[in-house]
């Protein structure tokens, strides 16, 4: 079982993160209803969007995902040195001198570049294997991926590589968040077109893939034989336009006990600048949280944090490990809990509604919580 608040406060934690791995289950499992038969890939790099590892991606291989992406290699290894034995995808090829390290634990790796190519599979080969790779097309997005007109070109080239297999091929998609963006539509037909180019060199493709969290949301067409998702496995929205088109639920909820409040007078000035003046006699808390805990100084004066299930704004400038607020006659005590992130009785402060304050999205806000803020796991064990 995981943690109550009340049992991680005991263990004396100024700010928290916790993370209900129940609902990262209940969102693969809707996510799966939605790919219908398509399978997921639950996309973990960037330490889980923040919500940490392994133990994110344990859970959504409880839930039926069948393999997992991150960025970097050093980020699959976290996970294998955990014990998880699911085909990881590195989406990037790695720099030089990689390839041993992805053979030996197994890394699923993309490939774009027929140098990478050559030595994963000389790699390979030295290890008595021959070991499936991705191929990734660009297909308009401009980050990494063969330029259509290449690709099949260099197909045929990587597919007399001994060491490796092509097992599949996939691309990403740019403005699926936007819903009905032509350019959508543009990507999906240039990657059918470059998909049925290069089957017909006599390359079977086990697994196409294009769709993230918005595409497998709002664009059916696009699933093909396996979806890749991020943000919605977390509970949060790809964007605005699909905001409560399925029935996800957020899954981390971050909170900090507060460890001194004061009365002062009317006319007292808070923190840093001294920006904010107390326009009456009241109570200010100190709150154990800052920027060096990814809540963002440009949250100052802004954001509002909830205790006692009630709002409250921040006031003043927020520091790197605290900031205060203004509670006014709320008499709020040292070891109250603000709930910076999440819900508080009926009151809810989103990822979305902090990411607003700061011109972000709600990825960066989460992904933005540094190791150094402890992560306690709710609902651990399917
Ligand atoms: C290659 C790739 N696939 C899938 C995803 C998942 O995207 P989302 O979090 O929007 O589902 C990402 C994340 O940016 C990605 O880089």
């Amino acid at each position: 079982m995981g943690l109550t608040r009340a049992e991680s406060e005991d263990r004396g934690h100024g700010v928290w993160a916790e993370v209900d791995l129940g609902a990262i289950r209940h969102n693969i499992g809707i996510l799966r209803n939605i790919a219908r038969g398509a399978e997921v890939m639950g996309v973990v790099k960037g330490y889980a969007y923040g919500h940490g590892n392994p133990a994110s991606a344990q859970a959504m291989l409880e839930a039926g995902a069948t393999r997992l992406g991150v960025a970097r290699v050093a980020e699959a290894l976290h996970l294998r040195d955990a014990g998880i034995s699911a085909p990881i995808h590195v989406f990037t090829e790695p720099p030089p001198r990689s390839a041993d390290t992805m053979i030996d634990h197994d890394l699923t790796a993309t490939i774009y570049t027929e140098a990478f190519a050559r030595e994963l599979s000389e790699a390979a080969l030295a290890a008595r294997r021959r070991v499936p790779v991705h191929v990734k097309i660009d297909t308009g997005m401009h980050r990494v991926g063969l330029l259509a007109d290449d690709a099949v070109g260099a197909i045929k080239a990587i597919k007399t590589m001994e060491g490796i297999v092509i097992e599949g091929a996939w691309s990403h998609l740019a403005v699926a968040d936007l819903v009905d963006h032509p350019f959508t539509r543009k990507q999906l037909d240039l990657f059918v077109d470059v998909v049925g180019r290069i089957e017909r060199v006599g390359v079977k493709l086990r697994y196409r893939h294009l769709a993230n969290s918005a595409a497998t949301l709002s664009v059916p067409e696009t699933h093909f034989d396996m979806v890749r998702c991020g943000i919605a496995a977390y509970g949060l929205w790809p964007g605005p336009v699909l905001v409560g088109s399925a029935d996800l639920r957020p899954a981390m909820a971050l909170r900090a006990r507060i460890n001194q409040d004061k009365v002062l007078p009317a006319g007292e000035r808070l923190s840093y600048g001294l920006d904010y003046e107390l326009p009456k006699t009241a109570r200010v808390v100190t709150v154990p949280a800052g920027y060096a805990d990814g809540y963002d100084r440009r949250l100052s004066g802004r954001a509002d944090v909830l205790i006692d299930g009630r709002r409250h704004r921040v006031s003043g400038t927020v520091c790197m490990d605290q900031f205060l607020v203004d509670t006014g006659d709320h008499e709020v005590k040292v070891g109250a809990v603000a709930t910076l992130i999440g819900a508080d009785g009926s009151e809810t402060v989103s990822a979305e509604e902090l990411a607003g304050h700061i011109g972000t999205i709600n990825y960066e806000v989460t992904t933005r919580i540094p190791s150094r803020v402890p992560r306690i796991y709710l609902n651990e064990g399917a």
